[in-house]
C-alpha cells in the first residue's frame, strides 16, 4: 500500500481484472514493487502451481542435476540411476545445510558440511560417526519427495500435492501445438541471468508482441507487422498468441522435409505463456524459453534455453544456422532487458499510472485475471 492508493495490492488486482477486457487497463503499480503482494505470489502461485526447471534432455545421464528454488525452497532435480527424473528438498536432514549448487553430474550427493550420503534416490546411505546416537535410523532421514513430471519434454515441478498433472492442466495447450510435436526438439543452449525487474513486467513483455517494432526496432522489429500478430482467448492455465513470420529468419520455417505441418502452420511462431512462469517461443525450426523466479519484487532470476526441432537438427546446414539464431536472440535480449528494466524504473515512479491496454495485450490481461482467481482479495 501506498499513499496514493488506499487499496492493498490484492484489492487493487481484483478491481483492475473486474471490466471487460475492452476497458481493459494495465495492472496496478502495487502489485509489481509490493513485497506484502510478492510473498502472496510464492504462496499462491509459485508453491501452488507447475513451475518448469527445464528441459528433459538437459539432464541426459543418471546423476545428472540442477538445483533451484520454488517458493525459497531448495530444490533438486537430478535423473536417477534408473533414468527416472526425481525431485527432492536439496536440504539435508541433519543440521540443514543446502546440498548442491547449481548444475552438474553426481555419483550420490554428499552434504558439504558433515558428509552425509545420499543415494539419487534420496535414501541416506551412510553417515559418519552416527551409530551411538539411538535416535539415528537411515530408513527415516531420507530426502523429501517433490512432485516432478514430464510435459512435452519439459520438466514440471510443484510442491502442490493436489495440483492436476501438467497433462490434464495442459491438455488445451498439448492439442493446440500437436503437429509441431514440441517432444522432438532438442535443447542446444542454455543460460542464467538475472534482471533489474518484477517478474511478471517480463512476463508480460513475452505475453505481447505489440512491443516487437519498437522495442526490437536494432533486430527483428522491422520484420514485424502488427497485423500479422492474432491473440485468441487461451485458458485457465495459460494464454498464448501467434504471428506468421516470413523468411527472415529461416529456422523461423518448416524444413522442406517436414510433411506434417501444413499452410500457415508451416511459417506459425507459438507463443505460449505457461502460468506462472515458462514463456516459451515455438517455431517450425527452433524454440527458446524463459523459466522465471522472483528474486524480491525489482528483480527476476531468468533461466533461457533453446533449441531445434528433429527435421532442422538433421539439415547439414543446421549448426549455421543455430548460430545465427543464438546470436540474433542474443541481441533481441539486450533490447528486451532494456524495455523490461526501464518499466519497472517507471513503476516506482509516484507520477506513474496505469494506462488503457491495445487489443495486442489481452495475453496480459487474461494473466492478470489469472493472478486475481489465485490471490485472495
Ligand atoms: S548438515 Fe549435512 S551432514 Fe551435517
Ligand atoms: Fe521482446
Amino acid at each position: 500500500m501506498n499513499k496514493h492508493d488506499p487499496l492493498s495490492p490484492a484489492a487493487a488486482l481484483h478491481a483492475n481484472v473486474s471490466v471487460p477486457f475492452e476497458r481493459a487497463y494495465a495492472m496496478p503499480k502495487s502489485v509489481y514493487t509490493s513485497a506484502e503482494f510478492l510473498a502472496q505470489e510464492q504462496k499462491h502461485v509459485f508453491a501452488h502451481d507447475w513451475l518448469c526447471a527445464g528441459r528433459a534432455e538437459s539432464l541426459a545421464t543418471p546423476g545428472d542435476y540442477l538445483t533451484m528454488e520454488i517458493a525459497g525452497e531448495p530444490v533438486v532435480v537430478l535423473r536417477d540411476r534408473d533414468g527416472q527424473l526425481r525431485a527432492m528438498s536439496n536440504v539435508c536432514r541433519h543440521r540443514m545445510s543446502t546440498l548442491l549448487q547449481g548444475r552438474g553430474n553426481v555419483r550420490a550427493i554428499t552434504c558439504p558440511y558433515h558428509a552425509w550420503t545420499y543415494n539419487l534416490d534420496g535414501s541416506l546411505r551412510g553417515a559418519p560417526a552416527m551409530t551411538l546416537n539411538e535416535s539415528f535410523c537411515k530408513e527415516a532421514l531420507g530426502l523429501p519427495a517433490i512432485r516432478c513430471e514430464i510435459w512435452q519434454g519439459w520438466i514440471m515441478v510443484t510442491l502442490n500435492p493436489d495440483a492436476p498433472p501438467p497433462s490434464e492442466a495442459l491438455a488445451e495447450v498439448t492439442r493446440l501445438i500437436a503437429p509441431f510435436d514440441m517432444t522432438n526438439y532438442q535443447e542446444k543452449f542454455r543460460e542464467t541471468f538475472r534482471w533489474a525487474t518484477n517478474w511478471k513486467v517480463l512476463a508480460e513483455n513475452f505475453m505481447e508482441s505489440y512491443h516487437l517494432p519498437m522495442c526490437h526496432a536494432g533486430t527483428i522489429g522491422g520484420a514485424s507487422r502488427l497485423e500479422e500478430m492474432v491473440c485468441p482467448t487461451g485458458g485457465e492455465t495459460f494464454n498464448y498468441h501467434w504471428i506468421l513470420k516470413n523468411d527472415t529468419v529461416p529456422l523461423a520455417l518448416a524444413h522442406p522435409s517436414n510433411t506434417v505441418l501444413e499452410g500457415d502452420d508451416r511459417r506459425k511462431t507459438w507463443l505460449l505463456a505457461i502460468y506462472p512462469s515458462l514463456l516459451i517461443t515455438l517455431t517450425p525450426g527452433y524454440f527458446w524459453y524463459l523459466s522465471l523466479t522472483p528474486d524480491g519484487p525489482g528483480h527476476v532470476n531468468v533461466l533461457f534455453g533453446g533449441g531445434m526441432s528433429e527435421d532442422w537438427l538433421a539439415d547439414p546446414a543446421a549448426d549455421a544456422h543455430l548460430a545465427a539464431v543464438r546470436a540474433l536472440l542474443d541481441d533481441v535480449n539486450v533490447e528486451d532487458k532494456g524495455c523490461t528494466e526501464k518499466v519497472y524504473r517507471g513503476l516506482l515512479s509516484d507520477m506513474a499510472q496505469p494506462g488503457p491496454l491495445s487489443h495486442l495485450e489481452r495475453p496480459n490481461f487474461e494473466f492478470a485475471q489469472y493472478l486475481a482467481s489465485r490471490i485472495p482479495a
